[in-house]
């Protein structure tokens, strides 16, 4: 099969947020605890954290880190996880129905945070707290004033504040699942008072407010209609979160879901303008897609985790072949939307639902690692508008798939084109149009035979993506990841 993809250098959609490429650790499972902080490891540095993960975490590239939740953060005190590791409480995690020691908190985190290089994007308690607790955290990070909350930080032996830019108001308030849910006028209300009292706390924060928890939610729409209409001039972006299964093993429909994330991406878009037409605001709205991978392989045997356990395998979804194709797909959806969506958060970064996985004796990366790392490293600098002239299939749920789905980054010296041929049992090959003056200079994929292959701390390097050879014609794999760098010819 053939297929045409065509760029104009100077067709771009929009410099490419770093934050694209952010991720997130949630108080769950093994993503603190036996995750990144695990101090009666070998592998454990001064504090307590893994330096395996840490190095892992580094190659990621990951600019931006959500913490600590998640379905967590609507039942926490952050206090809880401040001073003398002794006095911390441990309580119960009504949301994942674990116990919680608070062994690490906001004050550990941010040393790991520096440590792997990345920043936080933090969330507040707005199930079972509000706007006054919320505006005390953000003293107790940012400010530098002789203040209570200021204070309580430097007696814990931080005298600098933390500095945190980027802040969520609540998380997924819309879902029944969570621990003080809202209705959109609730949160709109508690979202515009906590917004308002945290930026006179600290004016030079950025702030999230809660989209909907997926594009299926009954109140889609409505809700983000609401809260933006309450919250306009007090936020910088809403959220938009979704999860991506092969529920009903039917991969073919399974690769052509990012169109609903592409649906999802433009719909919320689409409502954030009319907002702004209806208020004459001159602000533009983005987008954060702070949650977003697939997950379903745990499902099941997550049910049987005793309740009230401390660090269970809880959302440990073994990831094969064609999830991380999906991963791709999904990762080019991004990139093709960043004049909308400047920040987005793999889901999540360590044990659960994670590219990184940990033993006792080492980590092993799944097959979901490797596109991820490849977009975060390469896909930085510029988006360009990609057009792709090729035949289409449909699927079960979804018309017109086309075979290819292509991005492009372009970051002054070199174009990388990130593609996934979605055919079963095709190649591609590729005609290119708009690279004149480039050089192909290397073609890097991944391919395996085996659809549900998987990695495993065993059997580390069963999926992994190898350089090709370079040759007259440019050819996709069938079910293939790719990227292609054209290096510029001065
Ligand atoms: O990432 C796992 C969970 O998924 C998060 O805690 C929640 O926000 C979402 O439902």
């Amino acid at each position: 099969m053939k297929a045409k993809i065509s760029i104009n250098i100077s067709d771009s959609i929009s410099r490419i947020d770093k934050r694209l490429f952010g991720s997130f650790i949630e108080h769950l499972g093994r993503a603190v605890y036996g995750g990144i902080y695990q101090p009666d490891s070998e592998k454990a540095d001064d504090m307590g954290f893994r330096k395996d993960v840490l190095e892992l975490v580094r190659e990621l590239n990951v600019p931006i880190v959500r913490y600590p939740g998640g379905n967590f953060v609507s039942g926490y005190n952050w206090e809880d996880g401040t001073g003398p590791k002794e006095n911390r409480p441990q309580k119960l995690d009504l949301a994942w129905g674990t116990v919680e020691t608070n062994q690490v908190g906001i004050d550990e985190f941010q040393e790991w945070a520096k440590r792997a290089g990345t920043e936080i994007m933090m969330a507040v308690n707005l199930g079972t707290r509000g706007p006054d607790q919320a505006r005390q955290l953000v003293e107790y990070c940012n400010l530098d004033t002789d203040t209570y909350y200021a204070n309580m930080r430097r007696k814990n032996g931080f005298e600098k504040p933390f500095g945190i830019k980027l802040w969520c108001l609540g998380n997924e308030m819309d879902g029944p699942w969570q621990i003080g849910a809202k209705t959109p006028v609730e949160y709109a209300r508690i979202a515009h008072e906590t917004a308002k009292l945290m930026k006179w706390t600290d004016d030079s924060i950025e702030l999230v407010a809660c989209g909907s928890s997926h594009l299926f939610m009954p109140t889609f729409g409505e809700w983000e209609r609401t809260v933006l209409r309450e919250c306009y001039d007090c936020v910088d972006y809403i959220s938009l979160h979704n999860y991506y299964g092969n529920r009903n093993d039917d991969t073919e429909d399974y690769l052509g879901q990012s169109i609903n994330m592409d649906r999802f991406i433009k719909t919320v878009a689409a409502i954030c303008d009319e907002v702004k037409e209806e208020k004459g605001s001159e602000k533009t709205i983005g987008l954060s897609f702070d949650e977003w991978n697939v997950w379903f392989h745990s499902n099941e045997q997550d049910k049987q985790i005793p309740r009230w356990s401390y660090a269970p395998r809880q959302l440990e979804d073994i990831y094969n072949f064609e999830d991380a194709l999906v991963v791709g797909t999904l990762l080019i959806t991004l990139m093709n939307n960043a004049d909308r969506v400047k920040i987005a958060c793999l889901a999540q970064l360590v044990n659960v639902i994670a590219p990184i996985m940990t033993e006792d004796e080492g980590c092993w990366l799944q097959t979901i690692f490797y596109p991820f790392r490849d977009a975060s490293v390469f896909g930085r600098g510029t988006a360009l508008r990609v057009s792709i002239d090729c035949p289409s299939y449909s699927s079960s749920s979804l018309d017109e798939i086309p075979y290819l789905t292509a991005s492009a980054a372009d970051d002054g010296d070199t174009v990388t084109v990130f593609a996934v041929n979605r055919s079963l049992e095709e190649e591609l090959e590729l005609d290119t149009e708009g690279f004149e003056g480039m050089e192909l200079v290397s073609h890097r994929s991944m391919e395996c035979d085996d659809l549900k292959a998987v990695n495993s701390m065993d059997d580390p390097d069963r999926v992994t993506p190898s350089e090709k050879a370079l040759g007259d014609r440019i050819v996709l794999a069938p079910h293939s990841w790719n990227v292609l760098r054209f290096k510029k010819l001065s």
